[in-house]
């Protein structure tokens, strides 16, 4: 399963990108002005660093503006992956541009259905968000085990990328169902490194290593 971060924050995926483990990064209108960076300088610098997909979406909401938009986005750095809506346009748009072998990120995908459609338009990633269904009283990951078995039924290429992820359990269930992407924001992804047994016997093997006196090399 690859690990993407979901996230606009340079020195975030930096630090992430040092651990070796970040395959990609996801990034949308909110967490660009989250970041208080100039969009195109800040996709750019996010794509010399991290050599994976990197999703940029567009804001258009027809389907001749999207591809305009695209066009100056895919221009920014060949891992470039535009981002469109799960909307007629936004499929119409995906269809057209996979076709020319430019990667394309689904987004804002909350039915198995709509996956379907996604995957029929060609798109490299569709993108069901989990956390959102969940804030309303519905079950997100339900929705990943369908998709899951609908791509498989038809062995459709379309990689499943298990966006809106709150916590370390829905990284843990999109591994269980086969998804083939996660993308988390930073601080999920630091907390899949964590445990307090982890902490507590690093910290008693030290301290017993102390004790013996000794030294490595
Ligand atoms: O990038 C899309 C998605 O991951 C957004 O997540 O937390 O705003 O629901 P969230």
């Amino acid at each position: 399963m690859k690990f993407f971060v979901d996230t606009a924050d340079i020195n975030d995926i930096r630090e992430l990108a040092e651990t070796g483990l970040l395959d990609g990064v996801t990034t949308n209108p909110s967490l660009i002005h989250k970041s208080g960076r100039k969009f195109m300088e800040v996709v750019e610098e996010i794509c010399r660093v991290v050599p994976g997909p990197v999703s940029a979406e567009v804001v258009a909401a027809d389907h001749a503006e999207m591809m305009r938009e695209a066009e100056v986005l895919r221009k920014i750095a060949d891992n470039v992956t535009i981002k469109v809506p799960l909307t007629i346009d936004g499929l119409r748009t995906c269809k057209a541009l996979t076709s020319d072998g430019t990667m394309v990120n689904v987004t804002l995908c909350f039915t198995a259905n709509q996956a379907l459609l996604a995957a029929k338009a060609g798109a490299t990633f569709i993108s069901p968000f989990v956390g959102r269904h969940d804030d309303i009283g519905f079950d997100g990951m339900e929705i990943i085990s369908d998709i899951r078995m609908i791509y498989d039924n038809y062995d459709f290429q379309t990689q499943i990328l298990v966006a809106s992820i709150r916590h370390p359990i829905h990284v843990l269930e999109s591994a269980k169902i086969g998804a083939d992407v996660i993308t988390a924001p930073p601080s999920v992804i630091r907390q899949l490194f964590k445990h307090p047994l982890t902490d507590r016997g690093l910290e008693a093997f030290l301290a017993d290593w102390g004790k013996t006196g000794q030294s490595i090399g």
